[in-house]
């Protein structure tokens, strides 16, 4: 077997995922099929069955994974200065949602995001935390894009961008933010499969204006976790086929980094430790971290009586 370009965890050893850490450092993106990580056809079914049921509640409209939405979708009328990177100013209608919150919905969420091959894989990609050695990733949010067919997709640009864009650069190797996308049909490129740029996590690479050129579809069977670090941009290609592509996204931060969701907060009366991994769940969630806090947190002393 290939080893790694930097050092690997006894978990990604003990786990065989050199070959996988390899590809991520290399081409800035991995594809894990449902061998490795070990989910089944019937586990993936329940996910969508849950998807598809909250797709229906949340917009109105029945949907089957052959036909995608059975119904006419539109967007809601634009309220003030609020934006989506699911609309653009001139897009045509829907074809595009997303769910988020995801973890709340079912506890196949909950055991799908504590699966221990691809927390090897964001560990590594993550790191440590800089004093202790403590391990730094944290969930950020829960999300399911849920998309069918139309030609527009995100436009020419195919939606490019780094996920961790919101941070200060530059970026070094250890990344700030991570994504592990679970493919619950199959990805091809008619399809509307994720688009990459290979290398383009590399510290000091610079987009050039033909940069949509060099993107590359990412293709794989389902069930599969595409994972990659917040640096890789990335976007997708427009779904030009009938039914649905649809996914279940855990999107990973490093503890110093905000998160999209509150979930100390969110997640603290919901279920959470019903899954697989309680423990891994709890750390994940950010529980026992000492930031942000709510209240006073450090010891007092008191005047001696
Ligand atoms: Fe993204």
């Amino acid at each position: 077997m290939q080893t790694a370009v930097t050092q690997v965890s006894d978990e990604i050893k003990r786990l065989e995922l050199e070959r996988y850490v390899l590809q991520m450092e290399v081409d800035g993106l991995t594809v894990v099929p449902p061998s490795v990580t070990g989910v089944t056809p019937e586990f993936l079914d329940r996910c969508t069955e849950v998807l598809l049921t909250e797709f229906t509640r949340m917009t109105g409209a029945p949907i089957s994974l052959e036909n995608g939405p059975e119904a006419e979708l539109v967007w809601p009328e634009r309220t003030g200065k609020s934006r989506s990177f699911l609309r653009d100013e001139d897009a045509p209608p829907p074809t595009q949602m997303l769910i988020q919150q995801i973890m709340q919905l079912d506890r196949c969420f909950r055991d799908l995001f504590v699966n221990p091959v691809v927390d090897a894989l964001i560990d590594h990609a993550i790191g440590p935390v800089p004093f202790g050695g403590a391990k730094a990733r944290r969930l950020s949010s829960t999300n399911s894009f849920v998309k069918w067919q139309g030609e527009y997709g995100y436009g020419e640009s195919l939606g490019l961008h780094p996920d961790q864009g919101a941070t200060p650069r530059p970026w070094g190797a250890q990344a700030l933010t991570a994504n592990a996308t679970w493919c619950l049909t199959e990805y091809t490129k008619s399809d509307g499969a994720l688009a990459y740029v290979p290398g383009s996590h590399r510290p000091g690479f610079v987009a050039s204006a033909k940069v949509v050129q060099q993107a590359r579809p990412v293709e794989c069977e389902r069930g599969s976790v595409i994972v990659w670090p917040g640096s890789t941009l990335h976007g997708a290609f427009p779904k030009l086929t009938k039914g649905l592509r649809l996914n279940a996204v855990a999107y990973y931060r490093h503890q110093s980094v905000l998160p999209q969701e509150n979930m100390t907060i969110t997640m603290k009366d919901a279920p959470w430790d019903d899954c697989e991994n309680a423990d891994l769940m709890r750390e994940l969630i950010g529980f026992d971290d000492v930031f942000p806090y709510l209240k006073q947190s450090q010891e007092v002393p008191r005047a001696k009586a």
